[in-house]
């Protein structure tokens, strides 16, 4: 009763911004920038602006489940954000066990499915073993999906699906199998950390800069893109509405005319 209370108002917000509901971008991808900004603003450590961005992304994540949004993948941590300080890693990694200990519950009743994105294989036991469990949980549902980009970086993935392909398909290719040489975009697809997720259809980046950062570098090719100079933390379900908005009023040709 309460879902269904929730959908009517938003639906009645999305109007609100003449937005269509049925041209809802169906993956949506965040990079979550500016906590530090947003913390430097208020005299807070920076760690202070990380645990308020991680309320603005429970936020979005329930607001785009609401709306129908079909897949939302956020830029949590990247291969380069080890040069942070210790105590600034050790507070992104335990904000996010303690979503992923909150998630558990909650994904049975939403039935929102968790993937991960990146190499997990270097975090703490405690953290892989809760990734481990979402996952598995994840296997029982279809439907919204949350993909959370954790040690992820997007020429490291370009190039471990490069090495996997080869050790793969090498014998393959010596016989020149034609659905694997030459090699095709969708086949390479297959072996990035997205495989089987479609590409962003809107990527936004808040907190006024303006590059991608090392983030779905090959999925990004024919993505639209919404920059914001609102900080991670200020961000919410208006400004969401705003970057559909104008998702909805762009012309996407593909290459085409
Ligand atoms: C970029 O802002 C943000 C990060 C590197 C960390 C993002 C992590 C979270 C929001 C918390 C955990 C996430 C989840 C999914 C629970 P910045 O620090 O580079 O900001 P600045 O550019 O203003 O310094």
């Amino acid at each position: 009763m309460l879902n269904l209370f929730k959908k009517r108002k938003h639906k009645k917000e999305l109007s609100n911004l003449n937005l269509n509901p049925e041209y809802l971008p169906a993956h949506i991808a965040i990079i979550m920038d500016g906590n530090g900004r947003w913390a430097a603003r208020r005299a807070l450590p920076r760690t202070a602006g990380h645990a308020a961005g991680a309320e603005t992304f429970r936020r979005v994540a329930t607001y785009c489940k609401d709306i129908g949004i079909q897949y939302l993948t956020v830029y949590a941590f990247s291969t380069e954000n080890w040069k942070r300080s210790a105590d600034e890693i050790s507070t992104i990694m335990e904000l996010l066990e303690k979503y992923l200990y909150e998630s558990i519950e909650k994904m049975e009743r939403d039935r929102v499915k968790m993937k991960f994105l990146g190499d997990t294989s270097v975090l703490s036991p405690k953290l892989q073993a809760l990734i481990a469990e979402t996952e598995e949980i994840s296997k029982k549902f279809d439907g919204v999906q949350v993909n959370i980009c954790l040690n992820y970086g997007s020429r490291n993935e370009i190039l471990r699906a490069a090495e996997k392909y080869a050790q793969e398909r090498v014998s393959v290719l010596r016989c020149a199998d034609a659905d694997s040489y030459p090699l095709k975009e969708e086949n390479f697809s297959k072996y990035l950390y997205t495989a089987d997720i479609p590409d962003p259809d809107l990527i936004i980046r808040p907190s006024g800069e303006m590059r991608l950062s090392n983030f779905l570098l090959w999925q990004s090719a024919y993505s639209e893109f919404y920059f914001t100079e609102t900080l991670w933390p200020d961000f919410n379900e208006k400004e969401l509405d705003r970057a559909i908005a104008v998702y909805q009023s762009r012309d996407r040709r593909y290459g085409g005319a």
